[in-house]
């Protein structure tokens, strides 16, 4: 009964309700790993994790680094004359392996033109050129969050890629 009204409610909301539908199938990684606790430290330090970190106003710490645990993540990039703060960008995607791009709060990945560094490469601890001039980018979700939901707006269940990513939700 609950579930038809709630049903009923996503057909007259729309899009809308679907985030909170979405999640509620998800139990998300901290729950399984109550039960699961090796398999949650495991994958802790996997790039899964990692591949979406939530930035909330202020620098965040990288979830793990593959190659020297530093969880420090450089400030954001600069784009011609706009140095942007932490508190212009939404989230950063990857840090883990290899690099890590910035996303804004249009959920767009700065990639600015041909002479701005805006892709934290990690191997070499430098800013990197990404992308110049092509900003036709928002399909990275798919791939980088849990439980995603595709609507007029994206939404997810859990930022990276979580436990119910690859087993299901609530599995
Ligand atoms: C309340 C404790 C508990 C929670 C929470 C829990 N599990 Fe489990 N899980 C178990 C137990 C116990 C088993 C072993 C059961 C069995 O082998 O029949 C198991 C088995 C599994 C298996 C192996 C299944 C198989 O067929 O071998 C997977 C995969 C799994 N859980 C994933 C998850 C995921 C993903 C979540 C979070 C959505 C989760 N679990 C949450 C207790 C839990
Ligand atoms: C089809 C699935 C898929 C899509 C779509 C996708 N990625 Fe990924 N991405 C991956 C996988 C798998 C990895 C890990 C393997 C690797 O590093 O190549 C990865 C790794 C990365 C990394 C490196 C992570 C790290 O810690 O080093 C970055 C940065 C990244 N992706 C950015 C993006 C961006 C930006 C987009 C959208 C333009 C995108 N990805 C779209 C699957 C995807
Ligand atoms: C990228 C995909 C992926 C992610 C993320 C993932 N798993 Fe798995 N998991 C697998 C695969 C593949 C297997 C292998 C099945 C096998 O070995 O038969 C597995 C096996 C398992 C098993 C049963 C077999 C074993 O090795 O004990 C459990 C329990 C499990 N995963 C729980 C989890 C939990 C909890 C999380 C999150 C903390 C998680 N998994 C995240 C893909 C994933």
């Amino acid at each position: 009964m609950q579930l038809r009204l709630l049903l009923l409610l996503a057909f007259m909301v729309g899009f809308g309700i679907n985030a909170v539908l979405a999640s509620s199938d998800y139990a998300g990684s901290e729950a399984c790993g109550n039960c699961h606790p090796a398999k949650l430290e495991s994958w802790a330090e996997s790039g899964h994790h990692s591949s979406l970190v939530d930035v909330d106003g202020e620098a965040p710490l990288y979830p793990y680094n593959y190659h020297s645990g530093d969880p420090n993540v450089p400030n954001p990039p600069i784009v011609g004359d706009v140095l942007y703060a932490w508190s212009d960008i939404d989230y950063i995607i990857g840090g883990y392996y290899r690099s890590a791009v910035f996303v804004d709060h249009e959920g767009q990945i700065i990639s600015g033109g041909e002479d701005d560094l805006t892709a934290w490469n990690i191997w070499d601890a430098e800013w990197k050129p990404y992308h110049a001039n092509d900003y036709a980018q928002d399909d990275c979700y798919q791939c980088h969050v849990t439980g995603i939901e595709d609507g007029e707006t994206v939404s997810w269940a859990e930022d990276g890629v979580g436990c119910e990513a690859c087993h299901g939700p609530d599995s």
